[in-house]
């Protein structure tokens, strides 16, 4: 704060020096305008509406069509706040999820971890549409953040005044650091507790940020293994409804069936966390977030009050977005998130 207020005066005050031809003012200006920010560090750094100036109706533009492809897809919105995460898992919150396979090189999106990533054609959408009115400007890693915030707020969830100034990730990644850095399906709340807390989240934030399980589904392939043996922190009632949304012990395509997060999968709401203390959690993490003394607390807390859990969700979210993020010069924007610049 105190910083950005004797910058502006600093800049103000340069500006009343400079006189002499037009071209000379501009050009003094600019480069003092540049050292400025520079020292200051703000150019650098992400901020709440970074692309007011550069593309105003970025922000418009993407929530437009993220609302109309919500309209026709509902369960578009669980997909688009998973990416988020997922993208910031590996390598920072940079978009290099988005990124194709190239020759040997496998995405990202190739590795297990990712299975059930989805919808990445509304990233597609939004990236052209603002590419069109303002090129070389908004970043795919943006576009991400920007997509699940408004997917939070859509579906009830809060509004989360998310920063801006991310840029891209500019050189090649692979699926296998997708396997390294994301959570396999069977972690423990040992594994999530430590992955979040090397973005900083401490145990309160972390089983917040795990209540985004309150929105979408979840394949049978990924919880098969706590119906058979039955894991005994599942209701009964509960896995026998699961036994025979995945057909067993006849098996059938794990890949394809699949159990919704809770009860209201479609609603950003503490429902998940009411679901939990219901003996309903899908995931071994989310079973395990109950019976474990350093977070149960927090879930009871959360499935008490709904509020609680927005407040603490939407800081363990900014974090989680602000995570490893590419500034200023480096990285790139990408003209087309799927490929690195030319
Ligand atoms: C240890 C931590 C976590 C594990 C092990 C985990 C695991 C999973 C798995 C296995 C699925 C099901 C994917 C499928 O079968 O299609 C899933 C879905 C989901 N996860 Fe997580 N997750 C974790 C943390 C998070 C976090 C931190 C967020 C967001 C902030 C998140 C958001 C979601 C969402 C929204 C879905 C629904 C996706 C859809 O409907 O397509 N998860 N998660
Ligand atoms: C199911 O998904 C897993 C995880 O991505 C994959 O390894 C496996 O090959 C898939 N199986 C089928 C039958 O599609
Ligand atoms: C619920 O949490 C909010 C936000 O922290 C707090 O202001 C409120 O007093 C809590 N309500 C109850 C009933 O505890």
């Amino acid at each position: 704060m105190k910083a950005s207020c004797s910058c502006r005066t600093l800049r103000m005050d340069l500006s009343k020096f400079v006189g002499v031809s037009c071209l000379f003012v501009i050009v003094l200006i600019c480069s003092m305008e540049m050292i400025v920010l520079r020292v200051c560090g703000q150019a650098g750094g992400l901020k709440i509406g970074f692309y007011d100036l550069s593309c105003p109706n970025a922000e418009i533009i993407a929530r437009q069509i993220l609302r109309s492809a919500a309209n026709t897809d509902p369960t578009a919105t669980a997909a688009l706040l998973r990416l988020a995460f997922h993208d910031c898992q590996v390598n920072g919150c940079d978009a290099s999820i988005l990124l194709k396979s190239s020759g040997k090189i496998k995405a990202e999106t190739a590795s297990d971890k990712n299975f059930g990533i989805r919808r990445l054609d509304i990233i597609d959408q939004i990236k052209a549409a603002v590419e069109s009115v303002c090129p070389n400007t908004v970043s795919c890693a943006d576009i991400i953040i920007m997509a699940a915030r408004d997917s939070i707020f859509f579906t009830s969830g809060p509004f989360i005044a998310v920063e801006t100034g991310r840029r891209d990730h500019a050189t090649f990644t692979s699926s296998l650091a997708a396997d390294q850095a994301l959570p396999v399906a069977t972690v423990p709340v040992d594994g999530l507790l430590q992955t979040l807390a090397a973005k900083g989240l401490d145990i309160g934030d972390s089983v917040a940020l795990l209540g985004a399980h309150t929105l979408g589904v979840t394949h049978c392939i990924n919880f098969l293994n706590r119906l058979n043996p039955q894991d005994p922190r599942m209701s009964p009632f509960f896995s026998s409804a699961l036994k025979f949304i995945c057909r067993l012990p006849s098996s059938f395509n794990n890949n394809i069936t699949f159990a919704p997060n809770d009860l209201t999968s479609l609603v950003f709401d503490n429902q998940y966390f009411r679901d939990l203390l219901a003996r309903r959690g899908l995931l071994t993490v989310d079973s395990e977030i109950v019976t474990d003394p350093r977070t149960f607390e927090f879930v009871s807390q959360f499935a008490a009050n709904q509020s609680l859990f927005f407040q603490r969700f939407t800081s363990a979210f900014l974090q989680l977005t602000r995570y490893n993020v590419l500034t200023g010069n480096n990285g790139q924007v990408r003209r087309k998130c799927g490929f690195l610049n030319p």
